[in-house]
């Protein structure tokens, strides 16, 4: 049994997708063990909830600094013991300690097909807007696993998805979300927890 912590930073509808795929079976060998979110009062903790997932929220804010949120991160991701750690839309910086001792057990999703329009600054928004200023045809999500890098590690699994004509940042959001990130987040939770895909740096 794979055990998956979810971290999330808001809606939750990439986490939405993988319970959904963990309840009808398409993930087999899957428990989701927690869901930790940066942000009090975000849907996504409503949605964890609602699916009976133990849900907390650990904040910088909370902390005196970021050493010490750093340490009490790892701590809390510690208490879950988890083989596998998803980044579902989390927007904090994973630090360093957290990486080295996570190294092939942590995935993020990133909302275009890397490598375009990713790295530092490349979050939300941001990405749809700049694929639409530099006026590609065509743009995606990744998957991939998480290195000391931003948005370097090996990647999973890409899903392209095609702009069109009148798309603002906001539609092709919706629409990369929908065709693109809620498949291949799931789907690659699956090939991990079926052994089809293993890490290696
Ligand atoms: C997604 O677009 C994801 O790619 C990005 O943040 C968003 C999260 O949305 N990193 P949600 O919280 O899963 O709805």
């Amino acid at each position: 049994m794979l055990k998956v912590l979810v971290l999330v930073s808001g809606g939750g509808t990439n986490l939405q997708a993988i319970i959904d795929r963990v309840n009808d079976g398409t993930i087999q060998d899957t428990e989701i063990v927690g869901v930790l979110s940066n942000n009090y009062g975000v849907y996504a903790l409503e949605r964890a909830k609602n699916a009976g997932i133990k849900a907390e929220v650990i904040a910088p804010k909370d902390f005196p600094d970021r050493s010490a949120f750093n340490k009490a991160f790892l701590e809390k991701l510690d208490e879950y013991n988890p083989d596998l750690i998803v980044l579902a839309g989390f927007l904090v910086v994973i630090p360093e300690i957290v990486i080295r001792k996570y190294e092939g057990k942590m995935i993020n999703i990133h909302p275009s097909l890397i490598p375009a329009f990713c790295g530092k600054g490349y979050y939300g928004l941001r990405v749809h807007e700049a694929a639409l200023e530099r006026g590609v045809k065509v743009t995606g999500a990744t998957v991939h696993f998480v290195d000391a890098g931003t948005d370097t590690g090996p990647i999973i699994l890409q899903k392209a998805v095609y702009i069109q004509d009148g798309d603002t940042a906001e539609t092709l959001q919706k629409r990369v979300m929908e065709e693109a990130e809620w498949k291949i987040l799931p789907e690659a939770i699956s090939l991990i927890a079926s052994g089809k895909v293993k890490y290696s740096s």
